[in-house]
This record gives structure tokens, sequence and C-alpha cells, in this order.
């Protein structure tokens, strides 16, 4: 999985960071995030609903694959001790060559993003009024003052994820402009100019990569019809 250096280690060269599922699923947000909320103020609630499905699918891909993804795309890989942390913010890390993924402060953006997406499409799966347009698909799991209440929290908690990601495209600008790393051209490609000696990732094996596809793919689809008893 995560398999040796990709090209020597004697002089810079363009290592492999990203693989395809990492890559796929985040511009898959770039997509989806924009037409949840278009759709939401169009009143456009079938598609609504229908994307919402496809991101809860992608997330959860996406958090799978924090688990048995390659190197890079590990919560174990980039999520680094908080002393660590502190030290790559207080300029005391030696750079670029000492990570190959997110940095230790990306590391920590990457989980906060995940985790307010998750809790917002979560929300939608139990909000709604049958009277007045669509209700999520667990909507009848809980009451309608709980529905409600859940709705309103739901409509209000966009606005948390916007911010999250203004950070976040406020942190990539920063990147890109002042310290010149080529991160956007890096989530498009998978790969970035790197220092000697750093490993970049090997190749996934498409059989871990399928099951992982399959098994968020049935998840949602398993949430999509109401989540009934397995057995
Ligand atoms: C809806 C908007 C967006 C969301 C929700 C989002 C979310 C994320 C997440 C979750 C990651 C972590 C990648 C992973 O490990 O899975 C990430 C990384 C990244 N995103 Fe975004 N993103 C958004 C928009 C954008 C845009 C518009 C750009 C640039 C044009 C961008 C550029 C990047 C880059 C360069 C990284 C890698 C950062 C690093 O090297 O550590 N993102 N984004």
């Amino acid at each position: 999985m995560s398999g040796p250096a990709e090209a020597g280690a004697g002089g810079p060269h363009r290592a492999k960071v990203w693989d395809p599922l990492v890559r796929l699923s985040h511009w898959s947000f770039v997509v989806l995030i924009p037409a949840m909320w278009w759709t939401a103020e169009n009143s456009e609630w079938g598609w609504h609903k229908r994307l919402g499905l496809v991101l809860l699918g992608v997330l959860s891909l996406r958090l799978l694959w924090g688990f048995i993804g390659p190197r890079t795309a590990r919560f174990g890989d980039f999520l680094r001790a908080p002393g660590t942390v502190l030290a790559y913010f207080r300029g005391k890390l030696g750079g670029e060559g000492e990570w190959v993924g997110h940095n230790p402060a990306g590391g920590y953006s990457t989980l906060a993003l995940l985790l307010v997406m998750l809790a917002q499409v979560s929300m939608g799966l139990f909000a709604g009024d049958p009277f007045d347009g669509m209700t999520g698909p667990l909507r009848p799991l809980v009451g309608v003052m709980t529905a409600d209440t859940i709705t309103e929290i739901h409509e209000t908690f966009f606005w948390v994820v916007v911010g999250f990601i203004a950070l976040h495209l406020a942190a990539v600008i920063y990147y890109e402009a002042v310290k010149r790393q080529r991160l956007v051209g890096a989530m498009v490609t998978g790969r970035r100019a790197a220092p000697a000696g750093t490993e970049g990732i090997g190749a996934v094996p498409w059989a871990r990569a399928l099951a992982a596809v399959l098994l968020a793919g049935g998840f949602a689809w398993w949430i999509a019809q109401g989540a009934p008893p397995l057995t």
C-alpha cells in the first residue's frame, strides 16, 4: 500500500502524495457542497436529498479510507501529536521534507472539515416536515418536535460549514501565494515537487479501493432505505 519511494531519493523529484480516491472525494466535496446549497435555496428537495445521500457516500468512503487507504490518506498518519503541531506553528520543524501529505496543521483541518460535513449531512437525514416538502430518510426515527429542532440546526449549521471552508480556502491561498507550495496542483495530479529523500506513496490496490467504494455506497444506500434492520 504505502510502498517504497517512487523516485530515487538522491535529489528533488515529483513524489506521489495523493491517491485517486482522496482526490476524487475532495473534488466531489467541491461540487457537492455548493450544489446542496443551491438545491435548498431553490426548493429542489428531490435533488437536495439525492445529492445529500451521494455526499454521505463520499464522506463514508473518505472516513473509511482514513483507516485502510494509503499512508497519506490515513488519520493515523496526518493527525500528529499536539507538540508536533505547536512546533510546526513555531517554525521549529524542518519543512516540507518532514511530511509527505498534509502538514501538521492541515491534518487537523482535514479532520475538522470532514466532521462538520458529516454533522451537517447527518442532521439532514433526520430533518424535514412531511406536510411541507421533503423529509430525510431517517426522519421517521425521531419525533416531530425533535425533527423540527434538527431542521432548524441543519439550516443554521450550514454557515458553520461555510466558515470552515472559508478558513480552508484562506489557508490554501496563503500556502500557494506566500509559501509558494503548489498544493492545488498536487490535489489535481496527485504529485508534488519534493525535496531529496521524500518518499511518495505507492500504487493503491484496486481490490481494496473497490471494496471501500462498495462498502461506503452500500452504507449510503441502506441509510436511503431508512436504515431497515439487517436481520
Ligand atoms: C466545498 C469546498 C471544499 C471542501 C469541503 C474541502 C475539503 C477538503 C478536505 C476534507 C481536505 C482534506 C483532503 C483529504 O485528506 O481528504 C482538503 C484538502 C485540500 N483542499 Fe479542499 N475543500 C474544498 C474546496 C477546495 C478548493 C476550492 C480548493 C482549491 C481550489 C481546495 C484545495 C485543497 C487542497 C490543495 C488540499 C490539500 C491540502 C494539503 O496539502 O494539506 N479545496 N479539502
